[in-house]
């Protein structure tokens, strides 16, 4: 505890990102060094999830979104995946009430219709009962992929053009932007990659064009609050130009 007030310390209050997006990586390998099944791995892993959103929300940033199960993840073994499910599905069931009360809403992105009947009942208890929440908003990826989601964009806009109801020249990034599942919220500031593997993966490729990007070795169920905040005290000393120079980013005209 001591550990993490010393590195509060450290963190500029004013300056937080407003939304930080996370690959959740090596539950599997954390599990295998323990001689345990990639399973328990996954199982540690709500931990980190559970303390990762507590510590967002009482930062006051406004959204985490977090890479739960990708389109590709289907093709792990069954039992993976069926344990994956089971653990989502029972996890938002039993955390509803406290993200509840810390005023967390959660959002679903992905191919949520693919999901086993059982668990979309409680990710929809889940949604339905937080929607009026006005706090942290919890992004929760499930059977998703960026490239799903922009192929599914541009299918919609596509259709739209065709009954006549825009005209393709009216598509331009702001009405692509507002065509993807994150269309009510701010791109990512930070995107944190837990696991040591430096790639993204498929994940919000449209949305962190101008993310800084945190890789840390650190596994996902060993990634705790000291280290979430080491990765906001890196975020904080990186210079967003947005394309700009140096010098017009730190022009006060
Ligand atoms: C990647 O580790 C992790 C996943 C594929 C699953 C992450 C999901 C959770 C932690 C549960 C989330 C639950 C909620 C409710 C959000 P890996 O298995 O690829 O690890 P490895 O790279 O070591 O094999």
């Amino acid at each position: 505890m001591d550990d993490i007030r010393k590195k509060l310390e450290l963190l500029d209050m004013s300056r937080l990102p407003r939304h930080v997006a996370i690959i959740m990586d090596g539950n599997g390998r954390w599990a295998r060094q323990r001689l345990m099944e990639r399973s328990d791995g996954h199982v540690e892993g709500v931990n980190s999830v559970n303390r990762i959103t507590r510590i967002t929300s009482d930062l006051g940033i406004r959204y985490l979104t977090l890479y739960a199960f990708s389109t590709e993840n289907w093709n792990r073994p069954r039992p993976e995946v069926d344990t994956l499910m089971h653990l989502i599905g029972e996890t938002i069931l039993k955390e509803t009430p406290d993200l509840l009360a810390n005023n967390v809403k959660i959002n679903l992105l992905g191919e949520i219709e693919r999901l086993p009947e059982e668990v979309r009942k409680n990710l929809e208890y889940g949604r339905r009962e937080t929607e009026h929440c006005t706090g942290l908003e919890l992004q929760i990826c499930l059977s998703y992929s960026s490239r799903w989601e922009l192929t599914r964009a541009a299918r919609e806009l596509a259709v739209k053009a065709a009954a006549g109801e825009i005209s393709p020249d009216e598509i331009d990034e702001t009405l692509f932007a507002g065509s993807l599942a994150t269309a009510s919220m701010p791109d990512p500031d930070l995107l944190i990659r837990t696991g040591g593997e430096q790639r993204v993966s498929n994940f919000l490729l449209w949305q962190i064009a101008y993310s800084e990007l945190y890789f840390t070795p650190i596994l996902w169920p060993d990634f705790d609050e000291a280290a979430f905040i080491d990765a906001l005290v890196d975020f904080q000393q990186r210079e967003r130009r947005f394309g700009k120079t140096s010098d017009q980013v730190n022009s006060i005209i």
